[in-house]
């Protein structure tokens, strides 16, 4: 299989939902994989459309197979607006091959998560993960902790609500096509501390959708055989369009945001306590002597126990 990589060795013209491609704007493409990794939303190519591993039987095949528990499966039937919380329709009880048949009438988003431990899709969630390390030249090999894949099969129209991850992504269009909507964050103030603060400590919708984000968003209009890469806490949403939609994020943590989000949790307490705490990476010595502290804290906690 070949996703990204394959698109430096082609020599044909491509076409973009808005532009034609030319061998030597391609060149322009793999770059932004170096110098806009995790900094902005850039889009890319892909030919995954092409690997039967997508097709409808072996979805409803990953359906039967795949475990129901939370951290495998997550499954909302019904209609949810952009500000909707992950909680809004969410089913813990489904047979996924049910929930796929009938997706066309029932307005839903199931997403079959860890995909990397999937005896049939792992061989090629390493290599597309291998593919995104090698095109970014080493600015993600030292960062990452993990890495996984999810796989997110949706309704037609069916919104994906605004949110945030503290993961950094790269999301792949399969089947179908969709409106994707991302609030860069190196445009001015795209997350508020607090707002950060609130998920770290839990409230995975704590980044709240509005007009002034709407407009200053970025939107992708990502037909099959199209991506966009999604930095660590950037803001984003979609919408399908008229067909059932088939899309593979791939996604990595990475060591650096373990510091962010330590610092964002005690942040949160000590806003709590009304003080106005300097957010993380605006300061190191601030961050090191946090971190220290939390340290400090965690191993007295050991020592009791
Ligand atoms: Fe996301």
């Amino acid at each position: 299989m070949s996703s990204l990589s394959s698109l430096d060795r082609r020599n044909a013209t491509y076409v973009l939902p808005d532009r034609a491609i030319t061998p030597a704007s391609l060149a322009d493409e793999l770059l932004r994989f170096r110098t806009l990794y995790n900094v902005t939303s850039f889009p890319f190519r892909h030919d995954l459309y092409s690997s039967s591993l997508f097709q409808w039987r072996s979805l409803l095949e990953l359906a039967d197979r795949h475990p129901r528990d939370p951290a495998h499966l997550y499954c909302s039937r019904g209609r949810v607006s952009v500000d909707d919380r992950w909680s809004a329709h969410q089913e813990l009880e489904v047979l996924p091959a049910e929930v796929l048949r009938s997706l066309c009438e029932t307005d839903s988003l199931i997403m079959f998560k860890r995909l990397e431990e999937d005896h049939l899709f792992a061989p090629l969630i390493r290599s597309i993960q291998a593919e995104v390390i090698e095109l970014t030249c080493g600015a993600m090999s030292d960062d990452i902790v993990v890495g996984r894949g999810t796989l997110l099969i949706a309704s037609p129209g069916r919104i994906t609500a605004y949110h945030v991850d503290a993961d950094v992504n790269f999301l792949f269009q399969i089947h179908g096509a969709k409106t994707f909507s991302v609030t860069d964050s190196r445009q001015h103030a795209a997350v508020s501390h607090e707002e950060l603060e609130q998920y770290f400590m839990g409230d995975l919708n704590a980044v709240r959708y509005d007009e002034d984000r709407r407009r200053r968003s970025t939107v992708y209009e990502l037909d099959a055989g199209f991506g966009v890469h999604v930095p660590c806490l950037t803001p984003h949403w979609a919408q399908n369009h008229e067909a059932p939609s088939v899309a593979l994020s791939i996604n990595f943590d990475l060591r650096s945001m373990n510091s962010v989000r330590r610092i964002y949790r005690l942040n949160a307490r000590l806003r709590s306590w009304g003080l106005k705490p300097q957010p993380p990476c605006a300061s190191s010595w601030r961050d090191h002597a946090k971190l220290t502290a939390l340290d400090v804290l965690s191993s007295h906690r050991f020592l009791r126990h």
